[in-house]
């Protein structure tokens, strides 16, 4: 077992920040949660504010359903990693597909944040929210040729080249444009990151990377091809890994590589870790112990001599997001209680395709006894559910529920499906509420469709 011990003043300073103190107070749960179900705990405490502001206040400005940023913890997320890796200077590189609002990205940017794309359209939002191109890496398993020649007119810094076509692609586009493309190899290091199946990246049987026994022939082909400048080895294991022992595995394996491509006579500056740093969704306070990581890899990673690259989405947007929804109706059945909610699946998709857990409160305290119940949408799907057997205060019409740890991969999943328009966005900052995103319009929803003339 590695030493993990979470540092007690930052988890109390974790929690004052994001729950009331009234929730505080009351919050049991915190230390004797108990589940009443395999999907996680049941209770959670009020939560009336995002930062300064009353969730009420965003959902009479803006509507519901609605997300919610608070700026602090973005800001704040991300600098507990860049403060862990400080010793060495790596390039945090924000993984823009979890949260791809352009405030979101901004915010990142502006305290120093590289960025990890993968599709044209994430280039583009970077470049639009001032990143300095040469801190843009570009990963993904099908990079177009559109998107590579895009990539290296904007003179981005890194590809993570995934196979060896794609190699040949990014090559062939360096010699068109007369540059050097630089890059790293995704290694598949076939380590076991013990997260969810869907998530899980860097096993023999996943899509992703160069498999490893075959990784020092295919780096000394790869490069040898002109229009690349093959640099460094990539990795990105898997998501929501709570424990350092996964990625102490991965970089064994990459250092391993690292010493017999060094003897081969290659040049390895880079090395990046990718992302997948977990977070708690079940209580909100033992993510992934960021300094207790620092303190395992850093040690072997300063002797490669490389610059370090690392790829974290979900532990900077995931906790500073909040879903507010607003309960419809509530339909007591005989063996479960349903609060239908004007949230759905298309505008929240974990719980479905994942079965993910966040816990759900309500925007305000309330006595009694408590009920429980199952938080479904209007979506004519029984994967449709935000939470299930949630234990909260007897529920009525009108009630305002929040979401916790909706930040990543939230509203950047958020589809039309049932033609529902996309929810608004709204960032807080202290006492101050801004829009950074309006909701759709019915006219949204089906712009760009057209009718063929036959059928006029
Ligand atoms: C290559 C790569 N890097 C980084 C990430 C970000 O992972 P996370 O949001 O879990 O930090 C992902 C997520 O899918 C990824 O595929």
């Amino acid at each position: 077992m590695w030493p993990i011990s979470i540092d007690a003043a930052r988890q109390r300073r974790y929690i004052a920040r994001f729950e009331p103190p009234d929730a505080r107070l009351n919050d049991e749960s915190v230390t004797t949660r108990k589940s009443t179900s395999s999907a996680g705990p049941a209770d959670c405490p009020p939560c009336e504010r995002v930062e300064g502001v009353k969730i009420a206040t965003l959902a009479r400005k803006y509507g519901t359903p609605l997300y919610v940023y608070s700026h602090t913890a973005l800001v704040e997320n991300f600098g507990r990693i860049a403060r862990a890796f400080a010793s060495i200077d790596p390039l945090i590189a924000y993984s823009v597909k979890c949260n791809s609002s352009a405030a979101v990205i901004r915010t990142l940017v502006e305290q120093g944040a590289g960025l990890d794309i993968v599709s044209i359209g994430e280039l583009e939002r970077g470049l639009a929210a001032g990143v300095d191109p040469a801190k843009i890496v570009f990963a993904g398993v099908g990079k177009s040729r559109r998107e590579i020649e895009a990539a290296l007119d904007a003179g981005i810094g890194l590809f993570n080249i995934e196979s060896e076509p794609e190699a040949e692609a990014i090559a062939a586009a360096g010699c068109r444009l007369r540059v050097s493309a630089p890059a790293a190899l995704r290694i598949n290091p076939d380590v076991d990151a013990s997260t969810h199946r869907y998530i899980s990246t860097g096993k023999k049987e996943n899509k992703f990377g160069i498999p490893f026994h075959v990784a020092r022939r295919v780096f000394r082909r790869v490069s040898k091809l002109r229009g690349i400048d093959l640099r460094g080895l990539h990795a990105h294991i898997g998501s929501q890994i709570m424990k350092p022992e996964a990625y102490v595995k991965s970089l064994g394996r990459l250092t391993e590589l690292i010493e017999f491509l060094r003897r081969d006579g290659h040049t390895i500056d880079t090395l990046n870790l990718g992302g997948g740093f977990g977070i708690d969704y079940e209580n909100g306070i033992n993510p992934m112990d960021m300094d207790a990581l620092g303190r395992e890899l850093i040690p072997l990673i300063e002797p490669l001599g490389v610059r370090l690259i690392l790829e974290p989405g979900r532990p900077i947007a995931g906790p500073a997001g909040f879903f507010i929804t607003r309960v419809e109706y509530i339909k007591l059945g005989d063996v479960k209680n349903f609060a239908i909610v004007d949230g759905a699946m298309n505008d929240l998709l974990r719980p479905a395709l994942y079965s993910a857990f966040h816990r759900i409160a309500l925007s305000e305290p309330r006595g009694g006894r408590r009920k429980q119940y199952d938080i479904v949408g209007p979506i004519c799907e029984s994967a449709d559910f935000l939470g299930k057997e949630r234990r909260l205060p007897a529920l009525k019409s009108g009630d305002l529920l929040i979401v916790h740890d909706a930040g990543a991969y939230a509203m950047a999943m958020a589809s039309n499906y049932n033609s529902r328009p996309r929810p608004a966005e709204v960032m807080v900052k202290g006492r101050r509420h801004y829009e950074i995103r309006r909701r759709e319009t019915l006219s949204d929803v089906v712009r760009g469709e057209i009718i063929p003339d036959f059928m006029r």
